[in-house]
């Protein structure tokens, strides 16, 4: 636990400079405790504390972990180009608190997306070497057969691959759905593997990363939650 000046905190969560954080609090516009703080030197410790600004409840967070249910046509790029960054979903803060995706999805795909300011996190999430569960349903132009889940289940080549890749899971959910389970995390992966296999993926859903799904979150399409430590306790690999 750490004590720390009013205006470092609110900079810290994300509030803006640390020039415009001064002026928040000068204003009257930031509370602790039901208590208006108007010293920006005033220090408290950080461990858990609750600040209201604008009438708003923000817990102090050292960092934050981020579950977006993100719709179609939102990229996740840093720098979007033909469509708005999925950052565009979320407060204005965590944009200041860089926070970032964990991993992609293409601007097309909807479903499960983590985001999150801390680097070490997102590095580990994103490690090939990290082999946690992700799993998918895609919806093919033609016809799901038992070729296609075989084919998919045994490795499909792709071109810029040394070895073929296969589903941990795959099962045929429909006349033109799959559900496929990958534990890596290639560049378009679920297309680039349905395409292989002489398929088409004409749309693609996460709903769960891990042991963590859309249903038990319960946000919907466009909204985001914070994750504590028991949700982020369910990103583990497959044993
Ligand atoms: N595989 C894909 O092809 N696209 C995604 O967005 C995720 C996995």
């Amino acid at each position: 636990m750490s004590k720390l000046s009013l205006d470092r905190i609110l900079q810290s969560q994300g509030f803006g400079t640390r020039k415009y954080c001064r002026a928040l609090i000068e204003d009257g516009d930031v509370a602790i405790g039901g208590e208006i703080q108007d010293n920006y030197k005033a220090t408290f410790e950080t461990g858990d504390l609750v600040l209201t600004v604008f009438d708003e409840e923000w817990r102090y967070r050292e960092h934050v972990y981020i579950a977006l249910y993100k719709p179609a046509n939102y990229e996740c790029s840093r720098k979007p180009s033909h469509h708005p960054g999925v950052l565009t979903l979320l407060p204005e803060q965590f944009s200041w608190r860089e926070v970032q995706p964990v991993g992609r999805l293409d601007h097309d795909t909807t479903g499960l997306l983590l985001m999150s300011d801390d680097g070490p996190f997102i590095h580990a999430q994103s490690s090939p070497k990290r082999h946690v569960p992700k799993v998918y349903q895609a919806t093919t132009a033609e016809p799901v057969t038992d070729a296609l889940v075989e084919r998919l289940l045994a490795g499909v080549q792709l071109h810029d691959e040394p070895a073929p890749l296969r589903a941990v899971s795959c099962v045929k959910r429909g006349e033109h759905q799959l559900e496929i389970v990958l534990e890596q995390g290639k560049y378009h992966q679920v297309k680039r593997m349905l395409a292989a296999a002489d398929n088409h993926c004409s749309a693609l859903h996460r709903s769960q990363i891990g042991g963590l799904t859309l249903d038990a979150l319960g946000i919907r399409e466009g909204e985001w939650c914070f994750l504590e430590q028991a949700q982020l306790d369910l990103l583990v690999p497959a044993a």
